[in-house]
């Protein structure tokens, strides 16, 4: 039933109902004025008990903002338990009702954006973010000045919906980034995001994404890629493709910041211009090589901007998604990225990296009378062991004398190299085995298996310790292989008296610093009601059981990655590889995250395409090897393994795999696991 009364308005009519609120004709005796009044239900207070505190203070903010793109908010109440705000009447429409009568020509599309960015940005420059821009919420005055409005209110439906139950979910997600579909902490970017949207509804007449329940709709907007919308409507300029996928940008680091830069972009393009944000992205700024270890760590004063060496791409969110109503989705998908990265220039490789690069590099000091085979080098690695249908093999870094080391047929994981360079570790089950690649020699070093979880064992570099995760619990002992031979109970490992025992977050894999006085270690952590794995590097020097020293945890709140991270692998000093699991067990997105910049790097160099797994270092850091199953040929495509100059990585291109033979690799879900061998002196 329409009140008689809110406060002190006189209640005239309904305009209508949205989401969440109705929305009435008033009129304010006091100022004697027409206003709209806008209710909130009553429900916002019961469920949430800090909803007033939160209401007092943010309406307060969101009164403050004055601009004349911006629908004023004139006051702010509660009656009846139901708060309400009082605003501005502006009777000329919606911009919704706008579309709906007919899309727009650029350039009148151009014109409301220029209108109302500036409004836009400077709310933003205050904190407040929009949360639910879209049509109906781009109000026309009667003289056609396009206005925002309820800009902030979705902070007191939709943002709480979470801590609501059932039928409080959210209207129409179609606008929504996807940072804010993931429940996210948001910024202005996420306004920025649904302009574009509603740029693309303007021009087309018709929304990015189409699907028949919100939550998938939502679930679009995260995993789908940006529509082409020259598909939708070939007429339009070809630049607007950019505009739409820069502003839709899955990753909100790769959007416009500001609405105006937005604009002016697209005035940029209308004149003929390639605007300079558009560039930025294409811009390739490695000066220096962060990937040579020794080089970075002779100089410590190289650019950090290097590793954000940009092409436009589009980050992934991966498995189990926590949204609104606390539903966890399991997700696969599959993204291809924008095509027009391809146009990059190709990035030659530094000095630094070419000479170590050349196939066929040798020992040439070796005496002339010694007869050892010299084997080629790549950065700064002979030979490359590796798993194949659950048998280790070895082969030189050029793919050559390619041979078997194991013929059981049993799973293993865990493989590496230890500092001797003929042996190799490696798990089956929950065993730890060593191989002699010449003699073939196998033995069993370590078994624990009574333990549920025995998932990774890894010897530091000097060969002196080992650092393993038990029981998702963590030990750093010495590497006597006596003594873990024989151990079989935690408390024999407990006394063998090792540098560090953590066991106050579940630990899944431990690698080694260089130096061997760190560890990133691998670890659930609690994100969104869901477990993410989560790297943290902790400085193990002082062996303080108690809380070693984190120096850095990755992905949390630096940047968004799958809660699977299937793989991962350190260069010992500032870079790591990620790996997350798009599809057949683990091949996904190769991401490069640098603890320097703090910042991830989404790497897809054969031409742009998806899937990778397993990318590793090489042993000088300056190569990377990397197993890659083209999603364009399907699921049952053959694997690949490249070996390739680490700083090339942000170029997509075609590129050359190492040779094997053909079909060499016939299980679709193969787990290589490459390890580099130090090249023998
Ligand atoms: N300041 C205003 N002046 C005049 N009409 C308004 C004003 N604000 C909203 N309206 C009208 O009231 C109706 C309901 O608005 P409301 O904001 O509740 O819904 P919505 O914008 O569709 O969705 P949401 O709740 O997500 O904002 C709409 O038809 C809208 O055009
Ligand atoms: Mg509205």
């Amino acid at each position: 039933m329409q009140p008689e009364k809110i406060g002190r308005y006189e209640i005239k009519s309904e305009l209508g109902r949205g989401g969440m609120a109705t929305v009435y004709h008033g009129y304010d005796p006091r100022f004697e004025r027409e206003v709209a009044v806008k209710v909130l239900p009553p429900e916002l207070i019961h469920a949430d008990p800090q909803f007033r505190l939160r209401f007092e203070r943010e309406a307060k903010i969101i009164a403050q903002l004055e601009h004349p793109a911006i629908v004023p908010v004139y006051d702010v109440g509660e009656e009846n338990n139901q708060p309400y705000f009082v605003m501005r009447y502006v009777n000329g429409g919606s911009l919704s009702d706008r579309i709906k009568a007919g899309t727009f020509s650029v350039e009148a599309a151009v014109k409301l954006l220029e209108q109302i960015a500036p409004g836009l940005d400077e709310a933003h420059a205050k904190g407040i973010v929009h949360r639910d821009l879209k049509p109906s919420n781009i109000l026309f005055t009667n003289n056609g000045v396009p206005l925002i409005s309820d800009f902030g209110i979705a902070t007191f439906t939709q943002g709480e919906a979470g801590s609501m139950t059932g039928s409080a979910i959210i209207g129409t997600p179609a606008y929504m980034a996807p940072e804010q579909a993931n429940g996210e902490a948001l910024d202005g970017r996420a306004d920025i995001y649904a302009l574009a949207v509603i740029l693309y509804e303007m021009l087309t007449g018709k929304q990015p994404y189409q699907a028949d329940t919100p939550l998938s709709l939502a679930i679009k907007h995260i995993t789908d890629p940006v529509p082409h919308i020259l598909e939708t409507k070939a007429n339009l300029p070809i630049w607007m493709e950019k505009v739409i996928s820069t502003g839709m940008a899955k990753n909100r680091d790769e959007r416009f910041s500001t609405a105006v830069e937005m604009v002016e972009t697209i005035k940029a393009f209308q004149r003929g211009e390639t605007p300079t944000e558009i560039k930025k992205h294409d811009r390739p700024t490695l000066k220096v090589s962060p990937f040579n270890k020794t080089f970075v760590s002779k100089k410590k004063r190289w650019r950090p901007l290097a590793m954000i060496a940009g092409f436009l791409v589009v980050i992934l969110i991966g498995v189990g998604v926590f949204l609104f109503s606390g539903n966890m989705l399991p997700l696969g998908f599959e993204t291809p990225f924008p095509t027009f990265t391809a146009a990059l220039p190709i990035e030659t490789s530094s000095p630094l990296i070419e000479a170590t690069s050349s196939i066929g590099e040798t020992a040439a000091t070796a005496p002339t009378e010694v007869t050892i085979p010299t084997l080629p080098v790549i950065g700064g690695g002979d030979k490359i062991a590796f798993l194949r249908n659950n048998d280790i093999w070895v082969m030189n870094v050029d793919g050559s004398d390619l041979r078997s080391v194991t013929n059981d047929g049993v799973e293993k994981f865990n493989l590496e190299w230890l500092p001797d360079g003929q042996t190799l570790l490696y798990m089956a089950g929950k065993t730890v085995k060593t191989v002699d690649i010449d003699s073939l020699r196998e033995e069993i070093i370590f078994s624990f298996i009574s333990a549920e979880y025995f998932e990774s064992f890894h010897v530091s570099p000097d060969g002196k310790q080992a650092a393993f995760s038990l029981a998702r619990e963590l030990y750093v002992v010495p590497f006597d292989l006596e003594k873990l031979s024989s151990a079989t109970k935690k408390r024999e490992l407990l006394a063998m008296d090792g540098c560090l025992f953590y066991n106050k977050i579940a630990v899944k894999d431990a690698l080694w610093s260089d130096d061997g006085g760190k560890l990133a270690i691998k670890f659930l952590a609690p994100s969104n009601n869901v477990f993410a794995d989560t790297i943290r590097i902790m400085d193990i020097k002082l062996c303080q059981d108690a809380e070693p020293i984190r120096l850095d945890e990755f992905p949390g709140a630096r940047f968004r990655f799958n809660n699977e991270i299937i793989n991962f692998d350190w260069n010992g000093d500032l870079l790591f590889f990620l790996n997350s699991n798009v599809r057949n067990g683990g091949f996904g997105d190769m991401g490069l995250y640098n603890t320097f910049t703090h910042k991830l790097e989404k790497l897809a160099p054969i031409e742009g395409y998806c899937c990778y797994r397993d990318a590793t270092f090489s042993p000088d850091g300056t190569f990377v090897i990397f197993a890659f199953q083209d999603i364009r040929l399907g699921p049952d495509s053959s694997i690949n393994l490249y070996y390739l100059p680490a700083d090339t990585l942000s170029t997509s291109r075609t590129l050359e795999s190492i040779p094997l033979p053909d079909g060499f690799f016939t299980r679709r879900n193969d787990t290589p696991l490459p390890a580099i061998r130090p090249a023998q002196k």
